[in-house]
C-alpha cells in the first residue's frame, strides 16, 4: 500500500530539501516506486537538487488547479527510473493550494507509486500544514541546536493535531532524522547530544547525517547525495535511515570524528 511521508521540521535551512531528494533516491534505488513533491511554494528547491529544474513544464499548483493533467507534471529522473519528482511552482499565489485540490493529488499519487514524499516549506503556517496534511509518516528534521528542536516539537503538535490521520484518531508515525550532525562540535559540547534531542522529542529516531561537504557537492550538480557519492559518510546514513523505513533493521551509526594523524598531533579539527 501506498505511503504518504512528509519531511518537515518548523525551521528553514536544517536538510528538509536535502533530504527528500536523498530519501526518495535511497527508497527508489531500494527497489521502490517514488515520487518526490515539492510543496514549497515560491522558492522551489526541490528541482534543483534533484537536477530537474530546466525540465520543469507543468507543477503542482497546475495539477491541482486542472490546468494540467498529473502526468503531464511529473519528471521521471534520469538516473532512477522509478523515482519520479512534481515540482513546485516560483511565481504562482501561495494560496492557489487547496485542502480540497491537494487531498485529489496525493489520491492519484497513491494509486501510481509504493511512496509519496512532501518536502515541506518551512514555518508553521499553511503551506506546512498542507504539505503533512494526508501524511501517513512523517520525518521530522532537527539539527541538534535549541532552536531547531523547538521547532521540531511544535511541528510534532501539529501532526498528533492537524493531520488527516490525527482527526480521525489515527496517528502519523513519526521519525526524528538529526542532520548536519558535527562530531567534532559535538564532542565540544557546542551542540545538542542525541539523547537529549530525542528525550525532549519523545520520538523514534530515524538516522543521524553528519555534516559534510559531499552534501554541497551532491546538491551543486544536483544530484541526490546517495547517487552522487553512495559511499561517502551522509549518503550512508541516508541509505540505512532508507532501509529503516522499509522496516528494515539497521544498526544506528553514530558519526565519529575523522582526525587525521598530523590533525591529530597538532590538535586542529578535521575539516
Ligand atoms: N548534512 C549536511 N552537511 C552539509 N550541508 C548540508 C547538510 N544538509 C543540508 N545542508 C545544506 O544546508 C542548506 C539547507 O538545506 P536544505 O535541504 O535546503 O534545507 P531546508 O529544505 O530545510 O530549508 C543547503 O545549502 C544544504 O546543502
Ligand atoms: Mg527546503
Amino acid at each position: 500500500m501506498a505511503k504518504v511521508l512528509v519531511v518537515t521540521s518548523g525551521k528553514g535551512g536544517v536538510g528538509k530539501t536535502t533530504s527528500t531528494a536523498a530519501l526518495g533516491a535511497a527508497l527508489a534505488q531500494g527497489g521502490q516506486s517514488v515520487v518526490v513533491v515539492d510543496f514549497d511554494v515560491g522558492l522551489r528547491n526541490l528541482d534543483l537538487v534533484m537536477g530537474a529544474e530546466r525540465r520543469v513544464v507543468f507543477d503542482l499548483i497546475n495539477v491541482v488547479q486542472g490546468v494540467a493533467k498529473l502526468p503531464q507534471a511529473l519528471i521521471r529522473d534520469k538516473r532512477l527510473e522509478n523515482l519520479w519528482l512534481l515540482p513546485a511552482s516560483q511565481t504562482r499565489d501561495k494560496d492557489a493550494l487547496t485542502d480540497e485540490g491537494v487531498g485529489r493529488v496525493i489520491a492519484e499519487l497513491r494509486s501510481r507509486f509504493d511512496w509519496i514524499l512532501c518536502d515541506s516549506p518551512a514555518g508553521i503556517e499553511r503551506g506546512a500544514t498542507l504539505a503533512m496534511r494526508f501524511a501517513d509518516e512523517a520525518v521530522i528534521v532537527t539539527n541538534p541546536e535549541v532552536s531547531s528542536v523547538r521547532d521540531s516539537d511544535r511541528i510534532i503538535g501539529m501532526l498528533d493535531s492537524k493531520t488527516v490521520r490525527a482527526e480521525r484518531g489515527e496517528r502519523v508515525e513519526k521519525h526524528v532524522l538529526i542532520t548536519r550532525y558535527d562530531p567534532a562540535r559535538a564532542a565540544r559540547g557546542e551542540m545538542l547530544n542525541i539523547d537529549d534531542i530525542l528525550e525532549i522529542l519523545a520520538t523514534p529516531l530515524i538516522g543521524i547525517i553528519p555534516e559534510s561537504q559531499d552534501v554541497l557537492k551532491a546538491s551543486n550538480v544536483g544530484t541526490p547525495v546517495t547517487l552522487n557519492n553512495a559511499e561517502s559518510a551522509p549518503a550512508r546514513a541516508y541509505i540505512d535511515a532508507a532501509r529503516r523505513l522499509m522496516g528494515e533493521e539497521v544498526a544506528m551509526v553514530v558519526p565519529a570524528e575523522r582526525k587525521g594523524f598530523m590533525n591529530r598531533l597538532l590538535g586542529r579539527r578535521a575539516a
